[in-house]
């Protein structure tokens, strides 16, 4: 991690500390409230606790060191804040969605202010039931199907527009093709001038998101903070456009629009744009990253790109050499290419973690979680646990020929809050990597090793790359 980083954090963990210390001394545990022990671990300096170890090295061997010492459960103190580590799947499960009501999201004020307060991934209880249902309704299978034309045509323009042997930073690509796909899914087809009003928005808003939280005038992140008001006053116009011209759309705008509940309640304009704002927040950073490991690892692999490719090709031929367009079925049937993708989001696991908060005392497996602190269920030491993934390091798509053990593979959550989108990340994922491996080929440029955060892991430097189409060699 870079140095400035490190910097920040330790500037953001003092100021928070400072100023949460009245509050942390309120959240120590009453030893006589339940007679449990709390989980093994250390906690570090006072006030920073663990913060510059976790950010001074890779999270990744952080936490796995924690593991080595104290087992699947362990307490620790990172960002300024008391919290539980879990890696095993079973007390996953249990925060995540067994006893999710005992633990609720949690964000700091500075993102969720953001993404906007009335986003589904703040929020518990009914609210959150009634959004998911809407989200998942227009994210499912039945309206996908609708969606694969336009993902084509979208990941087609994006591919021709890579070739020619120009170097391309592939997180940045894969990133318009990720948001163009999210505009899809949100508002269907927009008009040109919408789309490219919310593209530079919220460029502006994503450089803010992850800044020094300071609201001065001339900050990034007072700017990301205008984008994002125009960005709802954006939305709000594509809305009344589709109320004058009475449009009833399909896509998860138009789902947000018609919902009325029993008794006639609809949603606000504010709660709409949150949650609009929201999914396409959702929807792009994971998905290129996913994408720009996906194209490493076959880049790496000559073997496995030419696995992919026979499977690609064979449907590309019975698509008369590309000239009929993919149809649904296919992209169902597509088990090698679906097998390789399953095992990048398991090898890159790009959220490593999540966050969750105890609303209460809670008692888990003889070990006390105290109300008030932070849990954080480690996705990827589960998925590199070599007692559930044998070999973990090794890229091998063969594993997924069995289903995982429940619990084990949750590159998408799990429970009340898991992925909404998981479909539909996947199939725009093999639509790209169809006519990716059909009709172009990649060289990586420069060094090959080495992560980045921001946040999520992404190859260093994005991947830099140059392609071309492989019919004409431009
Ligand atoms: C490969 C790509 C993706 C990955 C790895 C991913 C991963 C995740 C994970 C792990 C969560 C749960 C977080 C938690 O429990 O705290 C989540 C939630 C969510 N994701 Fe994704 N996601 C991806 C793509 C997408 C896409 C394409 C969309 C929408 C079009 C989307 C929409 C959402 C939403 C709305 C939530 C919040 C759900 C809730 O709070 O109930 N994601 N995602």
């Amino acid at each position: 991690m870079e140095i400035t980083s490190v910097l920040i954090y330790i500037i953001v963990l003092f100021l928070s500390t400072i100023f949460s210390y009245p509050f942390l001394k309120k959240l120590k545990w009453n030893s006589k409230s339940i007679p449990y022990k709390l989980p093994p671990g250390s906690m570090g300096w006072p006030y920073i606790g663990e913060t510059l170890q976790l950010y001074s090295q890779d999270p990744n061997i952080f936490f796995a060191t924690k593991q080595r010492r104290y087992g699947e459960i362990f307490k620790s103190h990172i960002l300024g804040c008391p919290c539980v580590m879990l890696a095993s799947p079973e007390a996953t499960k249990f925060v995540l969605a067994t006893h999710s009501e005992l633990f609720k999201p949690t964000y700091p004020k500075s993102k969720e202010k953001m993404i906007g307060p009335s986003a589904i991934f703040f929020h518990q209880g009914n609210y959150h039931s009634l959004l998911r249902k809407l989200v998942q309704n227009c994210l499912s299978p039945g309206s996908l199907q609708k969606l694969v034309p336009d993902i084509e045509a979208i990941a087609i323009s994006a591919l021709q527009s890579w070739a020619g042997g120009d170097v391309i930073n592939t997180f940045h690509e894969m990133k318009k093709f990720s948001f163009d796909v999210g505009i899809l899914s949100v508002f269907g087809r927009l008009d040109k001038k919408h789309r490219e009003n919310l593209k530079e928005n919220y460029c502006i808003v994503d450089k803010g998101y992850n800044s020094f939280p300071t609201n001065i005038p001339g900050t990034t992140y007072h700017r990301a903070l205008l984008a994002r008001k125009r960005l709802s006053q954006i939305v709000n116009d594509i809305i009344y456009e589709r109320e004058e011209k009475k449009i009833l759309e399909k896509d998860l705008l138009g789902h947000f629009l018609n919902f009325k509940d029993e008794k006639g309640q609809v949603l606000s304009k504010d709660q709409i744009s949150d949650n609009i704002i929201g999914v396409l927040f959702a929807a792009q950073d994971t998905t290129a990253s996913v994408l720009t490991w996906t194209l490493k690892y076959l880049h790496d692999d000559q073997k496995l790109l030419e696995a992919v490719k026979a499977e690609q090709k064979a449907i590309y031929e019975e698509n008369e050499g590309g000239k009929r367009p993919l149809t649904w079925a296919q992209t169902r049937n597509m088990p090698f290419t679906h097998r390789v993708i399953l095992e990048s989001l398991r090898m890159a696991s790009i959220i490593s973690f999540t966050f969750r908060e105890a609303v209460v005392d809670v008692e888990y497996n003889g070990y006390l979680i105290p109300k008030g602190w932070k849990v954080l269920p480690l996705f990827r030491n589960i998925h590199h646990n070599p007692e559930l993934f044998t070999d973990p390091q090794d890229f091998d798509p063969s594993r997924f020929e069995v289903a995982p053990k429940p619990n084990t593979f949750m590159p998408f959550g799990n429970g009340v809050h898991a992925c909404p989108g998981n479909e539909l990340a996947k199939m725009e994922l093999l639509i790209l990597i169809h006519h990716l491996v059909t009709k172009f080929r990649w060289e990586v440029v420069g060094s090959q090793s080495g992560i980045q955060y921001g946040p999520f892991p992404i190859p260093q430097n994005g991947l830099p790359a140059r392609f071309w189409n492989e019919s004409n060699n431009t």
